[in-house]
């Protein structure tokens, strides 16, 4: 059986650098406290542009580095938790504005598990020959369901976007893959956005709330149990070992998660790459910044393994290894 390569990376994120300094003027908090708790010191933040903006700069890029143009891709699949509309999807938007006129494009939801959810569902339809070339895309405007006036999450959360080319290949980049989600625990732990039912047939409907808002030592403790979980997973599955894997990317979003899933591990936390201290939580779009940037570093290169490694609100999880 054929597998699947990841053949071209980008991301782009808004120009606006927000300091702890700045969300100190708007909440009680302090710098101190954020870079401690969080290891966050700066995001970006959309002064205007959409989420489909961000979306289609961070694609470009990506199919650039491919060499692909846009009518050679037909699957685009966007995970984001905050878009511009409901409909149509931010993913068609995003195949308007690239004129990808052979895509058939959808979203997908599942916050900040979504990118490397929707890297799984590409290598499972470019295997089969269903499609055969995917553009994967996180994206995020995620200060628009961020509530400014908390301080248990306006410190956290920055907008972005990473976007990947995949193709179907004899080759194996992604070699294994896990993924899972947890309804139960999910539901209280963090959500947004709850759209009120408000017809001619409902006598008291609830109220509309826009905002993120989140449980975040459930979270923490979630986060700490399951990176371990996916990354022994992936080694078992490709029977791999850990000292053959370059670098594990997590979800970047605080870097004392990071370093318990390291300890529990049993590795240092220098396996781990960390860029959340200049963007924040940017959800479904923090792998792929931190993947493409790692590349343009030279980081990792050609014939490297590295393991993805994703969770966030549903509660989701979600995993890839795979060979640059
Ligand atoms: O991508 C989605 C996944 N999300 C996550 O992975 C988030 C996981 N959770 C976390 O990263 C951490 O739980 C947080 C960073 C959200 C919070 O850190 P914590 O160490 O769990 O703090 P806490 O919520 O237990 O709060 C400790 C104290 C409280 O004060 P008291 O009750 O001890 O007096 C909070 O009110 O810190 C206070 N606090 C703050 N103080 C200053 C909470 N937020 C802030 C703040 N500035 N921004």
């Amino acid at each position: 059986m054929k597998g699947v390569k990841i053949v071209g990376i980008g991301h782009y994120c808004p120009s606006n650098v927000v300091s702890n300094e700045y969300i100190s003027s708007l909440v009680d908090t302090s710098d101190e406290w954020i870079a401690k708790r969080t290891g966050i010191k700066e995001r970006r933040i959309s002064d205007g542009e959409s989420t489909v903006d961000l979306a289609v700069k961070a694609s470009e890029e990506a199919l650039k580095n491919s060499g692909y143009t846009t009518e050679d891709i037909d699957l685009i699949i966007v995970a984001t938790t905050s878009p511009d509309r409901i409909m149509p999807s931010t993913a068609c938007s995003v195949q308007e504005r690239l004129g990808c006129i052979n895509a058939t494009a959808f979203d997908i939801s599942a916050a900040c598990s979504g990118f490397v959810y929707g890297l799984i569902i590409a290598n499972s339809l470019l295997k089969t020959n269903e499609k055969f070339r995917a553009l994967v895309i996180g994206a995020e405007v995620l200060s628009r369901i961020v509530d400014w006036k908390d301080r248990n999450t306006c410190v956290l959360f920055g907008d972005g976007a990473g976007a990947a080319v995949l193709e179907s290949s004899d080759d194996y980049g992604i070699i294994s893959t896990f993924f899972g989600s947890d309804g139960a625990k999910g539901v209280k732990a963090l959500t947004s956005t709850n759209l009120s039912l408000n017809n001619p047939f409902v006598k008291e409907s609830d109220d509309e709330k826009r905002y993120i808002e989140m449980e975040g030592r459930e979270v923490f403790k979630f986060a700490v149990s399951v990176i371990p979980t996916i990354v022994n997973n992936l080694l078992e599955k490709s029977g791999e070992k850990i000292d053959n894997i370059k670098y594990i990317i997590p979800h970047q979003a605080n870097s004392r998660i990071i370093d318990e899933a390291s300890r529990r591990l049993g590795i240092t936390s220098d396996r781990f790459y960390i860029n959340l201290e200049r963007y924040g939580n940017t959800s479904s779009a923090s792998i792929p910044i931190a993947l493409d940037e790692m590349i343009k570093r030279e980081l990792i290169k050609k014939g490297d393994k590295v393991i993805l490694a994703a969770f966030g609100g549903g509660l989701t999880w979600a995993g890839t290894l795979i060979e640059i």
